[in-house]
């Protein structure tokens, strides 16, 4: 099977490689970037006017599987991945039973091989049961094929066993992604301890309920030489001290979600409980903060946090709803809009940080285009403005604030493996004309 991407504009952040070529793609491997390739094809696809980009790589999806199959299974979610322009994602480990041990990393690779076009990797749990007890089998699960260890969620409270399991992570060659929460702080807050919360009587979530687990985190990854990747950073303190810390150490990195860079705790106009996530909407200042630490690469991935509810966990009081939105399907259209459109990141960095960058983080050979890696790729228009219509998501989950909004920026083509696995309404059809036209020009000459 070979496919022939035409005049796309290659986007490789290896090689910060940026002009327009062809790809073509043979036995699931991008054999050829030229700027003209003649060679027949199976399957040829017309990008004129838009990036050949690396597919994204995910490193926080919640695909609920097992136990919570109501809310997302592997196939949904991975689906759900193609259609946002994904190869690789990236699964938190809090699913019941919790995965915290090499059978359930296996069942879910076992399984993930069948119903997943796409690539779908496991991170274990810190924590036996994620009951902060005792570490959880990390070696094992790092047989099993895990990426990273992490408590999402929570955090482990208790430091020792904490170091403990980091320890165990970083002999085993992992990294350990850290949800950044001191539970004792947050009590039963819902929304960013601000005018908002105050305004709708509810109880507030603090900066510091971030920020002291951040310093905490960086302290112990520092002191044993860890390799730590913040999750969902949300607070202008929080970039601070990744910026201080990461000049006396290596191996820190950390990720930003797109509702943070694009939502304040000002959005939220009435009592929706599509506004309420962990870390919750921030101050204005903070998502200024955000989007400085992304230009300046003192942040260095976006991650979706994609958290899938079912309509009744959502359809109730910010009080007692789940935290979480989806994220999958609104990821790269609000990074284009909010980030590259407004200047605040180029689209080399976008890749960067949507591939590059999180793919070296778990150390897999993702995230480029070039000749001889996987043929992992997306086609994606920068110029194609629409709304986002929450109804033709294919993830469970339809808990999102994005629904209506206007963005700019499409997702026209995911290729995982050499294989097309998602293709925009329209866009085969579109290419087939094109081609037609092209076709039938070349014979009139
Ligand atoms: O909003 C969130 N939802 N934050 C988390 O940390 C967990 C996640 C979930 O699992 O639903
Ligand atoms: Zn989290
Ligand atoms: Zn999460």
């Amino acid at each position: 099977m070979s496919i022939l991407i035409r005049n796309g504009i290659v986007i490789d952040p290896a090689s910060k490689r940026q002009e327009q070529a062809d790809v073509l793609i043979e036995d699931g491997i991008v054999k050829k970037i030229a700027p003209q390739i003649t060679q027949e094809a199976d399957k040829q696809i017309e990008a004129e006017g838009c990036y050949v980009m690396p597919g994204f790589v995910d490193l926080h999806v919640h695909l609920r599987e097992p136990g919570f199959e109501y809310k997302e299974t592997l196939e949904t979610g991975s689906c759900a991945a193609a259609h946002g322009g994904f190869t690789t994602i990236c699964a938190m480990p809090n699913t019941k039973p919790v995965i915290d041990n090499a059978d359930r990393v296996s069942f879910v690779y076992n399984k993930a091989n069948v119903v997943s076009d796409i690539n779908i990797l496991q991170i274990g749990a810190v924590t036996k049961g994620q009951a902060g007890e005792e570490p959880a089998d990390i070696e094992a699960m790092k047989k099993a094929g895990i990426v990273a260890i992490s408590e999402d969620g929570k955090s482990v409270s208790n430091t020792k066993v904490y170091v403990e399991a980091m320890k165990i992570a970083r002999d085993n060659g992992l990294p350990v992604f850290a949800h950044c929460e001191d539970r004792s702080l947050a009590g039963s807050g819902v929304l960013n301890a601000g005018k908002k919360a105050e305004e709708l009587g509810l109880e507030g979530i603090s900066n510091a309920v971030e920020d002291v687990i951040v310093g905490r985190d960086i302290i112990l990854a520092r002191e044993n030489g860890v390799q730590l990747h913040l999750c969902h950073c949300s607070t202008a303190l929080s970039v601070e001290l990744i910026q201080y810390a990461k000049k006396s150490m290596h191996g820190l990195t950390a990720e930003v979600c797109p509702h943070h860079f694009t939502l304040s705790e000002d959005d939220i106009t009435k009592e929706d409980a599509n506004y309420k996530m962990n870390p919750p909407l921030r101050a204005k200042e903070d998502v200024q903060a955000l989007k400085e630490g992304l230009k300046n690469d003192v942040i260095d991935v976006i991650a979706t946090d994609h958290a899938p509810h079912s309509f009744e966990e959502k359809n109730c009081s910010m009080k007692n709803a789940a935290f979480g939105i989806v994220g999958l399907e609104t990821a790269a259209a609000l990074t284009y809009t909010e980030l590259v459109d407004k200047e605040w990141l180029s689209i080399m960095q976008m890749a960067e940080k949507m591939s590059y960058n999180p793919a070296k983080i778990i150390g897999i050979d993702k995230g480029s285009v070039q000749e001889g890696k996987a043929a992992d790729l997306v086609i994606f228009d920068p110029e194609k403005e629409y709304e986002i219509d929450v109804s033709a998501f294919v993830s469970k989950g339809k808990n999102t604030p994005f629904g209506g909004r206007k963005v700019k920026g499409c997702v026209m083509a995911t290729i995982c493996g050499g294989q097309a696995v998602y293709s925009a309404p329209g866009f085969a059809e579109k290419n087939i004309k094109k081609m037609k036209d092209a076709r039938e020009q070349i014979k009139k000459v």
